[in-house]
């Protein structure tokens, strides 16, 4: 469910068509929904009633902007950040600090520190030596540091392999047969509260079976944890819930994650955490594009090409994701088409005999479900700038990340003058 429907034969987000944002704005421009988003952080929380007073942390990484951020923060959502830009932004968009957890395999002393000084809520450990270096750090500047240790629990979340996160192979966590281990001694370090674990297994998750795998491990980390005396008050399930990027798709929905969890969960006497990022920002964000010309191709459908770019949205390219494409104004004629970006490479394809509405050099389109791990995955490759941002809310829209033109970013390159 979401915010972008047709009226008048137009694409709207919410109140406001398209086309009005395209000339304001100019194309390509992202287009988030406040409803949408609001929509799905009441779904979410909902799900989760039958649990006492969970936190939901939103994955920043999914979608960064500012408004996008204060909009959650409204919503009562803390943050899981990876870095200290990411910290940044959850602070500045008024999150408590007491609600941001802190994950990721390579934090620097700067960002630990940063995140010590900023008094934040939990320190996601994924090692053992982030632990020691964390408890040192946390010594010398008169803080202790409340934490939870990451497990890999080995598990197979049979998404995209660049997603997961959770096998034994994967960079995340601490093995879980090393896990009570490395507790045990992180526990006896006095910079550091070790307070629970966390776990998350990967990204766009179909099935909600590899998360009740992994959460059963946890399960049973907790428990033998206990029985050795370590106290453990807090566990993080991180994120992952899939969400349909093709019209028709079926995925587990927050409800049914929500059941599962309440049951796996029922005996651990913990706070849980949540740390969802594509399932509240997935959908409440459309890439708006304009097609700069149709190109026939040799014998096959034509070449569609728009201006937006594996730059501006990298999914396609670099996972081979699908992204439903629309026209705002669809003439109801459909034939099949390649959809390409300008960039000079065959990975700038966003999709081939995609069955769509014929379009015409001018027109505009949408590609869905870019709320989420689109422009925040941008680039500047082959000199293009960054896209503008938009968050519409009723029938009133705002710019909420100005675009970024290609010169600016030249702006930041000097030529030395030894090579003048
Ligand atoms: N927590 C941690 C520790 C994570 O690493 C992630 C995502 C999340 C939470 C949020 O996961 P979500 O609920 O959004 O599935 N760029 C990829 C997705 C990478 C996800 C990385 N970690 C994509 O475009 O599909």
């Amino acid at each position: 469910m979401d915010h972008f429907t047709y009226r008048g034969g137009i694409l709207h987000a919410e109140d406001v068509p398209l086309p009005a944002i395209a000339e304001a704005v100019g194309t390509p421009v992202y287009v988030y929904s406040r409803a949408t988003l609001e929509r799905h952080a009441r779904v979410f929380r909902e799900a989760l009633s039958a649990l006492d007073n969970p936190q939901i942390a939103f994955a920043v990484k999914a979608n960064p902007n500012l408004a996008v951020l204060k909009v959650l923060q409204k919503q009562g959502f803390g943050a899981d950040v990876v870095s200290g830009g990411e910290l940044t932004r959850a602070l500045a968009a008024g999150m408590a600090p007491g609600k941001i957890v802190f994950s990721g395999v390579g934090k620097t002393h700067a960002e630990l520190l940063q995140a010590l000084e900023a008094g934040i809520g939990q320190f996601n450990l994924e090692s053992e030596e982030e632990g020691y270096e964390l408890s040192l750090l946390a010594q010398r500047h008169g803080h202790r540091a409340a934490c939870a240790l990451r497990v890999n629990p080995d598990v197979d979340a049979r998404t995209h392999d660049k997603i997961s996160t959770g096998k034994r192979e994967n960079k995340f966590g601490v093995p879980l047969d090393r896990a009570a281990d490395i507790y045990a001694a992180l526990a006896d370090e006095a910079g550091l509260e070790m307070r629970g674990i966390a776990v998350h297994i990967g990204s766009q998750l179909a099935s909600l079976e590899p998360l009740e795998d992994a959460f059963g491990r946890v399960g049973a980390l907790i428990g033998q944890l206990r029985k050795r005396g370590c106290a453990v008050t807090h566990a993080d399930l991180g994120g992952g819930l899939g969400v349909p990027y093709k019209a028709g798709e079926v995925l587990p929905t927050p409800a049914e994650y929500g059941a599962m969890v309440a049951r796996v969960t029922r005996d651990w006497n913990v706070a849980l955490t949540f740390e969802p990022g594509r399932v509240i920002a997935g959908n409440a964000g459309v890439l708006l594009t304009r097609v700069i010309r149709s190109k026939r191709s040799a014998g096959g459908p034509p070449f569609v090409i728009v201006d937006a770019a594996m730059n501006d949205l990298a999914r396609p390219a670099l996972y081979g994701a699908w992204h439903d494409f629309d026209a705002v104004e669809p003439s109801g004629e459909l034939a099949p088409a390649h959809i390409v970006g300008p960039i000079c490479e065959t990975g700038d394809t966003f999709a081939m005999d995609r069955m769509c509405d014929t379009l015409a050099p001018g027109d505009l389109a949408v590609f869905r479900t870019a709320g989420a791990y689109g422009a925040t995955m941008a680039s500047s490759y082959n000199s293009r700038g960054f896209v503008a941002e938009v968050l519409v809310d009723g029938d009133q829209f705002a710019v909420v990340a100005d675009r970024i033109p290609a010169d600016a970013i030249m702006g930041a390159e000097r030529v030395p003058e030894w090579l003048a």
